[in-house]
């Protein structure tokens, strides 16, 4: 059953024309990629739902205020107008901008970990794990059980199981340098924390002095998740619940291309002087001064305004509604896809919709090409090629719990009836599922761990 319509809460003054390439085009386009969704031009998609990441649309208030970039190297009215903004909406003191969110990890886990650390996480997204990876430390999965079983309907799927966590802790009490949860759980489907779960992650972290960090992504959309779900804050504004998700942390890591409604920026928000002096310096190796680390004064500004307008609650149900639309529109054909919807995507079971393709022949990036081919529309396969790992001791690949495929939706940019469009190609595809018969090898990858997705190779064979 398709939920009843949720409009829009905006109108369309400027439009990009888009353009649907012919089949023949599509297979040229497929083959000069590698057969890798990454290193496809925009020109030959017409749906591009590779990411949600600096993809959406900014707003005419957005537009406005790149006018007012103040563009000083040192003390911009920019980073005053950023750091107002961060106060009011986030309550943390101390901001440091950086030019995305990676541009954050790296600051925050080159500075804080070092070689042998565990890093205890609901689950790391990819480039988050992969900086860990690099700094020669390990992140540990600590989410709920429910969250590897596509079906369940858990309403807090990203939530930490608070007795692994305590108990990784315990193993490993003098190498955790900080914990960190993702919201939304982007890994596993985009699926809520809730504030409860928020609120006893930070108690086990003070209990054992460890700072608590959130990579707050998806940060508005988690405070709606818990409007709609967690009982007790039902009558709660978008705004206040937002804000006491963000009580529980010492700190938070965004990448602010997400809810805050920026096509690039970054930064990183802290509680104590003590902790944005030891951060500083590798801004300042990295990024830029600690002023606009990395961007310009007028992405600063946009930044600001769009922290304002990610908690509008008119914009937020209508996004989640968007979201649930394509779930329905798949459910009613079938498609097996990670349940509950989540926040900014769709993630499609690919180990379900593809049963006869084993894991290590990567079904979610097959899922991907026949996708493309069908409808020219670009998701992501997020299942073994990117978060699979190298058995140290055997050079084995290890296969990840999950293989999904994820349709990630633009804030403010795709209207419905592109949704429907989707929709219709992916049950074509499912409908003709049984002939596909092949897998994927990898015919090149980078040397370095956590980061094969972006940059393989990859070469279709018959099974
Ligand atoms: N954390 C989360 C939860 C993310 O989803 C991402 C990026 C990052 C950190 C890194 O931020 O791209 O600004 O450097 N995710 C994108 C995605 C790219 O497609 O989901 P970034």
């Amino acid at each position: 059953m398709v939920s009843p319509i949720q409009p829009e809460p905006f109108r369309i003054r400027m439009v990009e024309p888009v353009r649907v390439p012919n089949e023949e085009e599509r297979e040229e386009a497929l083959k000069k990629a590698h057969y890798n969704m990454f290193g496809l031009a925009s020109k030959d998609i017409y749906i591009d739902l590779l990411t949600d990441s600096g993809t959406g649309a900014m707003s005419k208030y957005q537009w406005a205020a790149l006018m007012c970039g103040d563009e000083a190297y040192a003390g911009a009215d920019s980073f005053f107008a950023l750091k107002e903004a961060v106060k009011d909406v986030l309550g943390f003191d101390y901001v440091i901008p950086t030019h995305q969110g990676r541009a954050a990890e790296n600051v925050i886990f080159g500075t804080l970990v070092k070689k042998g650390d565990i890093v205890p996480f609901n689950m790391p997204f990819d480039t988050t794990r992969a900086h860990i990876f690099n700094n020669g430390a390990t992140p540990v999965d600590c989410v709920i059980d429910e969250a590897f079983d596509p079906e369940s309907d858990h309403p807090f799927k990203g939530n930490v199981d608070i007795n692994k966590l305590e108990k990784v802790i315990i193993e490993h009490r003098d190498s955790i340098p900080l914990i960190m949860v993702t919201v939304t759980n982007n890994s596993g489907g985009g699926q809520p924390v809730s504030l409860k779960n928020l609120q006893e992650v930070s108690a086990v972290a003070k209990k054992y002095n460890i700072p608590f960090f959130i990579d707050a992504a998806r940060m508005a959309e988690n405070a709606y998740f818990i409007k709609m779900r967690e009982k007790e804050y039902a009558s709660w504004s978008l705004a206040d619940i937002l804000k006491a998700m963000m009580d529980t942390a010492d700190g938070i890591s965004v990448s602010c291309k997400k809810d805050p409604l920026v096509n690039i920026g970054g930064m990183i928000c802290c509680r104590t002087e003590e902790m944005y002096h030891t951060l500083l310096p590798r801004v300042i190796l990295f990024e830029g001064f600690a002023t606009y680390g990395g961007l310009a004064g007028r992405d600063l500004e946009a930044l600001a305004v769009g922290l304002r307008e990610m908690t509008d609650e008119q914009y937020m149900a209508h996004r989640i509604a968007q979201v649930r639309y394509l779930g329905e529109l798949l459910e009613e054909g079938g498609v097996p896809f990670v349940k509950p919807t989540g926040g900014h995507a769709i993630f499609i079971d690919a180990a379900a919709f593809f049963p006869h393709i084993p894991q290590e022949y990567f079904p979610a990036d097959v899922l991907s090409i026949e996708v493309y081919r069908e409808g020219a529309i670009r998701g992501i396969g997020l299942g073994a090629l990117a978060f699979g790992t190298k058995d140290e001791k055997t050079g084995e690949l290890k296969l990840p719990k999950l293989e999904l495929y994820r349709l990630a939706i633009n804030r403010r940019t795709y209207t419905n009836s592109h949704l429907e469009y989707v929709a219709k190609k992916i049950i074509d595809v499912y409908k003709r599922r049984d002939q596909v018969r092949y897998g994927l090898k990898v015919k090149y990858a980078p040397p370095v761990e956590g980061i094969h997705h972006f940059l393989a190779h990859l070469e279709p064979f018959n099974l």
